[in-house]
């Protein structure tokens, strides 16, 4: 069997001896959003280092958990943190868990992250819903011999983020009070921030925002039939638009204050891909 194979079909095996609960959600809580898990009833956790096949992060901030468990009684899987395709793994490695998320029953992911302002009307806290994205990592998790079991050679990406379901999200928060946008999302392989002119670049060809992680996810679960919803939360404007360095101590610092809307709105989404 393909190696990779090998560790997701590990991983799945692993991970059902730990729970009998099917989940029919995925979600990857990026920066500031670990908290969420704290809301799972009945949750089992289990650390990505214990999980034979899994990925395992290095960076601050994520520390790397599958949580499983009932959100308002809907079956989930969260993966709190996330491994990036900056800290040296391939792009095939990295998405090792969006794969065993579907050997273990999930139908629809929500891929969270945070992410730098492209488009001059968004400011930090501001709530984006990804429309599209725009693969600039320099390379793409289906590369590599063909997982016929998940998908195909050529997978269609025109509606990678489920048209249907932005429409009721959007409907959704408009209800609920929540101010948020929609835009594009531009992934770069990091981990440097942009240049001021890859910012404009990055504008130019109609990105709203850019980040380093979602993308890779977002085309395996697409790859493997599930539905995919993307959120970002705008942590700072983009490298150039304010007169001051990026660090990531404010991308930090930002997540951790729209927390609370973030929460929400990611409480609304379970709510509709629980419809569905
Ligand atoms: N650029 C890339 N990734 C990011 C940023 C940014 O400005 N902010 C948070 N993640």
């Amino acid at each position: 069997m393909n190696p990779i194979e090998l560790r997701i079909r590990d991983a799945a095996d692993y991970i059902r001896r730990k729970t009998d609960l099917v989940p029919e959600l995925g979600l990857v809580l990026g920066s500031g959003l670990g908290d969420f898990c704290v809301g799972l009833d009945h949750a089992v956790s289990i650390p990505f280092s214990e999980v034979p096949g899994f990925p395992v992060p290095t960076v601050e901030g994520h520390s790397g958990m599958v949580v499983i468990g009932r959100y308002n009684g809907v079956p989930v899987m969260a993966l709190r943190g996330r491994v990036h395709y900056y800290e040296g793994g391939t792009q095939q490695e990295i998405t090792i868990p969006i794969r065993v998320m579907k050997l273990l029953g999930v139908k629809t992911v929500l891929l969270t992250n945070a992410s730098g302002g492209i488009n001059t009307s968004f400011r930090e806290g501001t709530l984006m819903l990804i429309s599209d994205h725009i693969n600039f990592s320099g390379a793409n998790p289906l590369i590599g011999p063909n997982l016929d079991v998940f998908g195909p050679r050529f997978p269609d990406m025109g509606d990678v983020y489920t048209r249907e379901l932005r429409k009721k999200i959007r409907a959704q928060a408009a209800e609920m009070g929540i101010d948020l946008r929609e835009g594009i999302y531009a992934m770069t392989s990091g981990p440097s921030y942009e240049t001021p002119a890859e910012v404009r670049m990055f504008r130019a060809l109609g990105a709203d925002a850019v980040g380093m992680s979602t993308v890779p996810e977002a085309i395996v679960a697409r790859h493997t039939g599930m539905q995919v919803v993307g959120v970002s939360c705008i942590t700072n404007m983009a490298a150039g638009l304010l007169d001051r360095p990026l660090d990531h101590a404010e991308v930090v610092e930002t997540a951790n204050q729209v927390k609370q809307e973030f929460l929400r709105l990611v409480e609304a989404v379970i709510a509709i891909c629980a419809e569905n």
